[in-house]
């Protein structure tokens, strides 16, 4: 049974035991459900108390449950919940681990709640892209105040217990969890009437402009998504709607929320960035190396932030480059992101100072001796790699794995350097590489099923959303993104603006589109990369970016690129279009106008047709691992699911008549291949992946 009921004296407990979170699904409830009737029909029972097995509280209601319906089976939570607050014992809930979701809602119920010191709590519903549907928004607010509600649930937080107890969400922290809440509860019974339940709760008035000013705050945060406005929306009828009036229109935004695309897509993103963990055949008993301590070779701006993302896992790092200077710099740019950190509230104080002080900078490659592993991030120059990786071969000890974060480099010639192929491997880091979420892991032609284990186990200690690649020009992220970039050149060659490019895909929920992205990079960056790349017989480049680039207008950091900038904030500059139209002149193509539908078609399509040649090269082994990679490397909306869930949303022949209007101008590259050709005739990606 997935609930156990028991008694402590006259308190009873009732257990819940699901594992492996013991979420809330059909089983459960109707455990719960029968556990609430004893409990209430019992006169020897005088209070009840709520807990999980494995020192876990309910983290969640089933999602699976969620989407299937199921969850709406009875006994729902609704009804639990009436139960519990029409029983007339007072029952108290004993958090231990984390107590999430429909777990909280159910804690919320309570008449009181204990947590554990390493407890948390929170509503993470809108991660995916739901809102609590069970009078958590009514509940939080009326315990901790809108201000806390806001700020908690539309950003899908997880509380520490210490600070569930400071806004009261909890009534007290207690490390003999279960026994404390007996104890609570055997006093609360004793009283002369029940205490308040939160749904009774009194709320203050809200400052006048609260709700207004934290909407003008994230509109841009917010913006295209359904699920954080009616989180704001349901807050604000907690505060000024009567109380049963609010509950009902969260239940309400709950059901318009479930039944949304943005729902499906963000469980879709949930179940891919799961199933992109496993990299190894079913049932195949690999275990990953323990690290715990790395060499960084390479003090630049991806090892200084390499560097950090180990230290703050608790691994012990090596920074090494070639001279002493090089090194102090390194440190320093990494204590200046500390400071950083320190300041946005990211890290404690001690955290930090724990962190750097775990990190040691060096110059000689003996200072690499006894590493578990190491990870080079010198400049991407193949010869210059191919040295380190030989270096690093003679002087780590012969077990530890060597990894590279070069974002296009072959994996293999790197590997051929060592006598330990086995043990070489990608680790392709975003940046800033302290904050970006991906890791995309890439698999060399000898990677053994323990180093990938190990660098996949490893993603995950350092907070990492990892995806195996394999070995190709550009991997999955860069390798699609070529596509993208050229795209936009020939759309302003045509007759698009800037403007008009970055509006579109800003507005699909990028965080910002392809010209401001290049001017962020640097055009001469851009440029000096195009230049080493040769591209087929029948395509060109748009001359547009090396003129960017010979004319100083770098981008960002020269004050001009595709924009004028000052700070940030970037303004439209008409020598731009000036110098685009020269070209477009010089090409003899007559400037039109351009829609907004043919933009996002051009510069979107073509990634997808890319995506489909990696799923049938096997160098993406599911489309969703592409769409994480695209989520968590490059900006695309979660809410939209990623790009190849997107194509299959819009319809994947509207993807192959994009690209066969394209070929034709653009080279054959650009023709739809095969693999989209089949799972557009077949339906979809998983026909041809499962
Ligand atoms: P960077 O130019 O900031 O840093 C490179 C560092 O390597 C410099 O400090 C240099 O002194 C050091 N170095 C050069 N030769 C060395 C040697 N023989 N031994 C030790 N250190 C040496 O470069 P960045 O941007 O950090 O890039 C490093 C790698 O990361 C490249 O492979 C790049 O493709 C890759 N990468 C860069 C990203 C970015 O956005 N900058 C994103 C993802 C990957």
């Amino acid at each position: 049974m997935p609930t156990h009921y028991r008694r402590d004296g006259d308190v009873a407990l009732l257990e819940i035991d699901n594992p492996p979170v013991n979420a809330l699904d059909l089983q459960v409830r109707v455990g719960l459900d029968a556990g609430l009737r004893c409990a209430a029909d019992d006169p020897a029972v005088k209070a009840v108390v709520l807990c999980g097995a494995r020192a876990c509280f309910p983290a969640g209601a089933d999602i699976n449950e969620v989407a299937s319906g199921a969850a709406f089976h009875s006994p729902i939570l609704l009804e639990l919940q009436a139960r519990m607050e029409t029983l007339g014992k007072p029952i108290v809930a004993a958090i231990e681990g984390a107590a999430l979701g429909g777990g909280f809602e159910l804690a919320l119920t309570c008449h009181a709640r204990i947590a554990a010191p390493e407890a948390r709590v929170g509503l993470p519903e809108v991660k995916l892209g739901l809102i609590p549907g069970s009078g958590g928004t009514q509940r939080f607010t009326r315990l901790a105040g809108p201000a806390a509600a806001l700020e908690a649930i539309t950003s899908g937080a997880q509380l520490a217990a210490t600070r569930a107890l400071a806004i009261g969400l909890i009534d007290a922290i207690a490390s003999d969890t279960v026994r404390a809440a007996v104890q609570w509860a055997r006093r609360l019974a004793g009283g002369a009437s029940l205490p308040a339940l939160a749904r009774e709760a009194k709320l203050a008035v809200p400052e006048p402009d609260l709700f207004a000013a934290f909407r003008a705050a994230h509109a841009r945060a917010f913006r295209g998504q359904l699920a954080p406005w009616r989180i704001v929306d349901a807050i604000e009828a907690a505060c000024t709607r009567p109380a049963l009036e609010g509950f009902q229109l969260e239940r309400q935004w709950y059901l318009e929320c479930r039944e949304s695309p943005q729902r499906k897509a963000l469980m879709h993103v949930f179940h891919a960035e799961r199933a992109a963990r496993r990299v190894l055949p079913a049932g195949s008993q690999v275990a990953p190396l323990p690290i715990e301590r790395v060499g960084v070779v390479g003090a630049g701006t991806m090892g200084a932030g390499i560097a950090m993302c180990f230290a703050n896992a608790g691994i012990d790092v090596t920074l090494l480059d070639v001279s002493r200077e090089a090194v102090a710099l390194g440190l320093e740019r990494i204590g200046a992101l500390y400071d950083e950190s320190l300041e946005r509230g990211k890290l404690s104080g001690e955290q930090a100072e724990a962190a750097r002080a775990r990190i040691r900078g060096a110059v000689e490659y003996s200072a690499l001796g006894d590493v578990d592993m190491a990870v080079e991030a010198v400049f991407e120059d193949p010869a210059l790699k191919c040295q380190v990786f030989e270096r690093l071969d003679r002087s780590t000890p012969p077990r530890a794995i060597l990894a590279s974060n070069t974002s296009t480099l072959d994996i293999d010639r790197l590997a051929a350097r060592t006598r330990r192929p086995q043990q070489v491997v990608g680790t392709h880091f975003f940046s800033p590489a302290h904050v970006m979420k991906l890791m995309e892991n890439v698999r060399g032609r000898a990677s053994s099923p323990q180093t990938l284990a190990t660098v996949m186990a490893l993603a995950r200690r350092l907070g990492k959303i990892a995806v195996l690649a394999g070995n190709c020009d550009g991997f999955i992220g860069n390798r699609m993104l070529q596509y993208y970039g050229a795209e936009a050149e020939r759309l302003l060659e045509e007759g698009a603006t800037p403007e008009q490019i970055d509006g579109v895909i800003e507005a699909f929920g990028f965080a910002m589109g392809p010209l401001a992205m290049r001017d962020l990079a640097g055009n001469d960056v851009g440029w000096a990369i195009r230049r080493n790349r040769a591209l087929p017989a029948d395509e060109r480049w748009s001359p547009i970016l090396e003129r960017m680039a010979a004319q100083g207008r770098l981008g960002r950091k020269s004050g001009r690129g595709f924009y004028l900038y000052e700070g940030r904030k970037r303004r439209s500059d008409p020598q731009v279009l000036a110098l685009i139209c020269a070209v477009s002149r010089e090409l003899g193509i007559e400037r039109r106008e351009i829609g907004e539908a043919e933009i996002l078609a051009r510069l979107l399509h073509p990634l997808i047709n890319e995506g489909a040649k990696l799923l049938a090269e096997g160098i993406a082994a599911r489309a969703g691992d592409i769409d994480v990679v695209y989520i968590h490397g490059y900006g695309f909306p979660a809410y939209k699911g990623g790009p190849m869930y997107w194509a299959e949303q819009e319809g994947l022949a509207k993807v192959i008549d994009t690209l066969e209007r394209l070929a034709p101008s653009h080279g054959a590259r650009w023709q739809p291949c095969a693999y989209l050709r089949a799972a557009a005739a077949r339906g979809g990606w998983e026909c041809l992946t499962r």
